[in-house]
């Protein structure tokens, strides 16, 4: 008889087990391609149609590519080594750290599409006081509602001056709460979805300072516009081409909802 209920029992857990919901996906990143952002003066995302050929040695069809980019170029990630002499490069940063679990500072009811606001230390310990200390080895993303912005208008999304075109404004992290990210003790990766980790305004990256100083990288041109995206309980694969020397690379990001966060 014990044996019929384990039995059973066994079968209710496969059941179970196969009913469960496959985990929410959400794409976190923008294609490449000819709307793609890239910074002002660094090279373009410019793809060259290689080959198109029909029905040719008894192959029906084959195509191929060729592209030309900045390393920095739509979504990407930002190695340490972009403003760390030490730093690592994309192929050094260790993989374990492109694949933990993410939290969301949703700043955006606070920006209100300000091209001149700029995120401090209490902004995050606010957010804290709500949902928890920041988790150690995560990856922190802050959405300051610029994604909208990112396909209609590149004046719009750069915040750029309209007589200077080399003058920029958008959101972004002050260098004081960067800081605050790092006396965090053992965060990975921080994301925007601005053009950079510093505000336009600050030609001096401060931000990018003290975050790639701390062996911390960085994830731009983020595509938050999705709203089921939660504040915490979730994990990200942050997948950037492996690009051995890199002081960047495009990459894809993904958010993985309704499944137990774990430690990979
Ligand atoms: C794109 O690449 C092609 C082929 O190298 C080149 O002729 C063209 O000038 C490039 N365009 C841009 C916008 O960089
Ligand atoms: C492909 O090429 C062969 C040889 O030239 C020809 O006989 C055939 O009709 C072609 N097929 C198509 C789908 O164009
Ligand atoms: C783009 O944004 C700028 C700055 O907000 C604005 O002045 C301009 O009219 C916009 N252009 C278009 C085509 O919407
Ligand atoms: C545009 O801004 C840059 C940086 O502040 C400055 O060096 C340059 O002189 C300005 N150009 C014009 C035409 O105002
Ligand atoms: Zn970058």
């Amino acid at each position: 008889m014990a044996t019929v209920f384990a039995f059973v029992n066994f079968l209710v857990f496969c059941m179970t087990a196969q009913s469960a919901p496959r985990p929410e996906v959400i794409d976190l990143g923008y294609g490449l391609d000819d709307k793609t952002q890239f910074w002002p003066g660094t090279q373009r995302f410019n793809v060259t149609l290689e080959l198109r050929v029909k029905n040719k040695s008894g192959i029906p069809w084959l195509a191929m590519n060729t592209f030309e980019t900045s390393d920095h170029i739509g979504t990407h990630v930002d190695a340490p080594f972009h403003f760390n002499e030490k730093g690592w490069k994309i192929g050094e940063i260790p993989l374990h750290r492109f694949m933990v679990r993410g939290v969301l500072i949703d700043v955006s009811n606070k920006v209100k599409g300000n091209n001149d606001f700029v995120l401090e230390r209490e902004d995050i310990k606010e957010w804290e006081s709500q949902h928890g200390i920041i988790p150690d080895e995560s990856i922190v993303l802050f959405r300051f509602g610029w994604s909208s912005r990112y396909y209609d208008n590149r004046t719009a999304y750069f915040g750029f001056g309209n007589s200077n075109s080399s003058i920029m404004n958008y959101p972004s992290l002050s260098k004081d709460a960067a800081k605050y990210i790092v006396e965090c003790g053992n965060v990975f990766g921080v994301g925007v979805d601005t053009p950079s980790l510093d505000p336009g305004k600050v030609v001096s990256g401060e931000a990018h300072q003290t975050l790639l100083g701390a062996q911390i990288f960085g994830i731009e041109n983020l595509n938050l516009e999705n709203d089921a995206l939660p504040a915490t309980g979730f994990m990200l694969h942050v997948l950037p081409m492996k690009i051995t020397h890199g002081t960047g690379a495009p990459c894809r990001v993904i958010a993985f909802l309704g499944h137990r966060v774990r430690r990979l």
